[in-house]
């Protein structure tokens, strides 16, 4: 039973894996075996993750790190090729790339909007189509996409006008993209957390802001990065071969109520 959420022999890509939420779970993908490919802009960050993961006393298998911008189609497809010929092959593909650019929707500028769904909504078509050409041949993987609670509801937030409408996009190319591949053997889901305490939240939180946060959360606190890898694996593993096309919420009750 316990084969059925391992990863050995796969290979896995995380995007944006030197961030909060891309390294906890590039962790927990390398624990269960995989091997995993860091991708994001910051190669010299990313590089450092590598060899901190690498270094992990539970990960036996391959971290490495490339650069890739994936707001951009040939820097997609170039890693894309890079990563096929250092690891082998792609069978699990983590976009866990995004940013928050929170403005008053009356003073929000076109190129903060052009941005927000650039890295947000652009970077995870263009991987999804990139990796899934990888799969497509294969007729197998599982794509894992970072939406939001955000997705599906709005945040009692203002400012957050882009970022909603960014992950509501993520969340239905998932279903969408979900129902076209289905027949080639690939899995696309996406993982809806609420708010993660991610090193940069930590640092960007006002405790006012937090004790808000906190008091959304049936669970009574915000989550921790490594709460998510539970759901990705189950993602990634054999264990959600019937499952496609969902928003898992790992939001601790957070839309449950509202
Ligand atoms: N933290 C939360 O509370 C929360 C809640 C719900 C959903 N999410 C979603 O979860 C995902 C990860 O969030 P996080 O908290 O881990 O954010 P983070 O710490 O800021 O990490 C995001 C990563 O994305 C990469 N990235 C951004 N633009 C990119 C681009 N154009 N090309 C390649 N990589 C790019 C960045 O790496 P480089 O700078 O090296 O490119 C960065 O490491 C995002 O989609 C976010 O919206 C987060």
């Amino acid at each position: 039973m316990a084969d059925l959420f391992r990863l050995d022999g796969k290979v896995a890509v995380v995007v944006g894996g030197g961030g909060g939420i891309g390294k906890a779970l590039a962790l927990g993908l390398a624990r269960q075996g995989a091997d995993v490919a860091l991708a994001s802009r910051n190669l010299q960050k990313l590089e450092g993750v590598a060899k901190e993961l690498q270094a992990d006393s539970e990960v036996a298998t391959k971290v490495r790190a490339f650069q890739m911008d994936s707001t951009d189609e040939a820097s997609v497809a170039a890693a894309v090729k890079e990563i096929v010929a250092a690891m082998g092959t792609v069978d699990i593909l983590v976009n866990s790339q995004g940013q928050n650019i929170k403005r008053p929707f009356e003073n929000f500028p076109l190129a903060d909007w052009e941005t927000l769904f650039d890295n947000n909504v652009r970077g995870v078509m263009l991987c999804c189509r990139e990796f899934g050409k990888v799969m497509l041949e294969k007729k197998s993987g599982k794509i894992i996409n970072l939406s939001s609670v955000a997705g599906d509801r709005g945040v009692p937030l203002a400012g957050n006008v882009g970022y909603c409408g960014s992950k509501a996009a993520v969340s239905n190319i998932t279903r969408m993209l979900a129902y076209e591949w289905a027949k080639h053997g690939i899995n696309v889901n996406a993982i809806g957390p609420s708010v993660i305490f991610t090193p940069m939240m930590k640092n960007a939180l006002p405790p006012e802001i937090l004790a808000g946060a906190t008091a959304l959360h049936p669970i009574g606190r915000v989550a921790e990065p490594e709460e998510l890898i539970g759901t990705c694996v189950y993602l990634a593993s054999a264990a959600s071969d019937y499952m496609t096309g969902q928003i898992v919420y790992v939001d601790g009750g957070r839309s449950c109520y509202a």
